[in-house]
């Protein structure tokens, strides 16, 4: 190996950090899309032709490979406390007299405090050694939490090796932030979109999307939903000493760790409310929720004059905003159908103002809340848009009822096509079967144009309404034989927006693979599921002659999916609209480009590390072994096709002997690779 090869993938890394920061950090990127791609591109090519170079903090090593089974625990070397709650300037100002007494200072004196936006997210500490990123974990009960690593590692807005800034500072060699990990209001509208087209449960709230990416055990999964991070303290330092909090931050945010940039220092208790205030009215500004304010003092002497209680510090105190409701009348419950037959009933609303928007329609989910909360049509009910940005009905007001409002009854038909439904196997959601539905159809329409699926640009919702209604469309399949002269003459449409649209979906025959069968709308496949089907089949021909025994054996596809794809491809009603694709010389077969896990050596074989390695480490023996199409697992059974064994093993070599796994060295391991 040269050494300037060595230098060239340092050099780049280095380089994709700068960006990285500049991106997702500063917001302020000074090379396009297209520059950063094609830095990674050529990173990962060194990488490829030479494994021995690759290590944990490169940026091509955000994802890892394989799901885990569990999330080891975690104890945390300072437990991670919570935060006492106030509700009002009074309480503010308890607190200030409260500090004062108990430290003695003259109740005349200011005191200084930071205060900082309360991020309605996920607690979450980092752990550096020497400036990598080793190890990140949820705050759990305080003091023991879950490890979830490998997810925080796919937000790019954590360093996985902290650099410093243009005015060197020195590199911790131990270092612990703690920070909030938030799902960013837009995402967490493209997550649930994306989820309600699945036939998915929708998450509540961006907390719970948050909470739920991070407790996902497959990082893959993790990487597509954008997570974000804002650090707002240091948890553990050693070999250094501060004197204020700002400071800290200042630290923090000098490696390149996100902090919130409206922080303020306030040198006084009026000061803080003012402040406080200030947000509680402009909160809606943001594209992150917050449920309040954190008021922390400034003075690190302070903090240990004042100490903590079991559950508390006592420099601390959060200012949690009042939720934001509204009262309003139900005028209607309606049913609506999605794309694989769901039914959701949402509520019709007398138009009202809340936080900031005009609301007029709620969920309500399904049909079992509706009887939980007993929702009637008429009835006046308590809006809520606190923690969710979608209206929640919170309460009926039942004291304003006045005998005329009718309970809802559950459909026993489809409100669009009057075919019977029939209760799912999750016993939550009522469905339509009838594949003609004309609902089920327009959103399946949709679906199929969408971005993640065959991105047809221009064949939007209102469009596609407007097609099946004029009986253009009575599938996804007519799309392919749409003319100009159809189109041109439409509500909203001109020359220059039909020809467009032609040309777009004469483009979207040459789309790969995985997209193709993701747009299908296979119940139970999205766009992830679909990219694994595209690594193990090369044509959607291979793919619907599939056994539910053989697909199960798929990593990550489980019996349900499973199931989901043997029915549609037996489905009569499937084969004609895939021929009819077929006809039309739309691509079923895989494009070259895609990545084909069977060519790959150690494609279906499953591995277990135990001991210390000694030329690699055990993060590049990995990412060698997942590279070549093979999976690492934890622990041995049956299964497993190698133990690979370094220096002191555990009991794994016994059970691997007792299993008869093949039993590997490492020098073996690296023979293999190379054969
Ligand atoms: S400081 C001991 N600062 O709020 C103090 N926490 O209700 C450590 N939170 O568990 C936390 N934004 O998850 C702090 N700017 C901020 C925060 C913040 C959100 C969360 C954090 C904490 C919870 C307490």
């Amino acid at each position: 190996m040269t050494s300037t090869i060595k230098e060239k993938v340092e050099q780049l890394r280095e380089t994709i950090r700068y960006h990285d920061r500049k991106y997702y950090v500063e917001n302020n990127p000074e090379i396009t899309d297209y520059e950063y791609d094609q830095l990674l591109k050529e990173l990962r090519h060194l990488e490829k032709l030479h494994h021995e170079l690759i290590t944990p903090d490169s940026p091509t090593q955000r994802v890892g490979g394989e799901p885990l089974t569990q999330f080891p625990t975690v104890e945390h070397k300072l437990p991670m406390l919570s935060i006492d709650n106030t509700y009002s300037d009074e309480e503010l100002k308890e607190f200030d007299h409260r500090i004062k007494r108990m430290a003695e200072i003259d109740a005349h004196k200011d005191i200084e405090y930071v205060v900082e936006l309360k991020i309605d997210g996920v607690a979450i500490a980092l752990w550096y050694e020497n400036g990598l990123f080793v190890r990140g974990a949820t705050r759990g009960d305080g003091f023991k939490g879950d490890d979830v690593t490998a997810n925080l590692r796919t937000i790019h807005q954590i360093p996985l090796k902290l650099e410093t800034s243009a005015k060197k500072q020195k590199i911790p060699s131990i270092l612990e932030i703690r920070g909030e990990i938030y799902l960013p209001n837009k995402e967490f509208q493209r997550l649930n979109e994306e989820r309600e087209e699945t036939g998915e449960l929708q998450f509540a709230n961006p907390r719970n999307a948050a909470a739920g990416s991070l407790k996902l055990l497959d990082p893959r999964i993790t990487a597509k939903r954008h997570l974000c991070i804002f650090t707002y303290a240091i948890g553990y330092l050693e070999g250094m000493d501060f004197k204020t909090h700002m400071q800290c931050l200042n630290f923090i945010r000098g490696f390149g760790l996100p902090v919130n940039p409206h922080t303020r220092l306030c040198k006084n208790v009026e000061e803080v409310i003012r402040y406080c205030s200030e947000w509680d009215k402009r909160r809606r500004e943001l594209d992150y929720m917050v449920d309040g304010m954190v008021v922390k003092v400034n003075s690190l002497a302070l903090h240990d004059q004042l100490g903590a209680t079991s559950k508390s510090p006592r420099w601390v105190i959060s200012y949690k905003f009042q939720p934001e409701q509204a009262v309003t009348k139900i005028e209607q419950i309606v049913v609506q159908v999605g794309k694989t037959g769901t039914l959701t009933p949402v509520a019709n609303l007398t138009p009202v103002l809340l936080a900031g928007t005009t609301v007029s329609r709620a969920t309500l989910h399904n049909f079992d809340e509706i009887h939980r909360k007993d929702i009637r049509v008429g009835d006046h009910v308590v809006l809520q848009k606190a923690g969710e940005i979608i209206p929640q009905v919170v309460t009926v007001l039942k004291e304003k009822r006045k005998g005329t409002e009718t309970p809802f009854t559950e459909p026993s038909i489809c409100p669009e096509c009057k075919e019977k439904v029939v209760r799912d196997d999750t016993e939550v959601y009522l469905r339509c079967h009838n594949p003609f539905c004309q609902a089920q159809v327009k959103r399946r329409i949709q679906y199929f144009a969408s971005r993640d699926a065959m991105d047809i640009e221009g064949l939007g919702p209102a469009l596609v309404e407007q097609l099946v209604d004029k009986g253009f469309l009575k599938d996804y399949s007519d799309i392919y034989n749409l003319k100009y002269g159809d189109l041109v003459n439409l509500e909203r449409m001109g020359e220059k927006s039909s020809s467009n649209l032609i040309h777009a979906i004469e483009e979207s025959k040459k789309r790969d693979l995985d997209r193709l069968i993701c747009a299908l709308g296979i119940h139970n496949v999205g766009s992830h599921t679909a990219e694994v089907l595209a690594e193990h089949y090369d044509s959607l021909d291979e793919l619907a002659k599939a056994t539910q025994v053989e697909l199960e054996g798929i990593y990550e596809i489980g019996p349900v999916v499973a199931k989901s794809i043997v029915d549609f491809f037996q489905n009569k009603h499937t084969q004609v609209l895939i021929e009819k694709l077929k006809a039309d010389c739309v691509n079923t077969k895989k494009l070259a480009t895609q990545k084909t896990a069977k060519n790959r050596k150690f494609f279906g074989k499953s591995f277990v590390i135990t001991g210390t390695l000694k030329k690699y480490s055990r993060k590049e023996a990995e990412t060698l072994i997942k590279y070549l199409g093979g999976r690492v697992i934890s622990s041995v059974s049956k299964k497993t096709d190698y133990l690979v064994v370094g220096e002191d093993p555990g009991s794994k070599l016994d059970k691997a002997k007792e299993f008869n796994v093949h039993i590997l060295d490492e020098e073996a391991l690296e023979k293999m690779t190379l054969d």
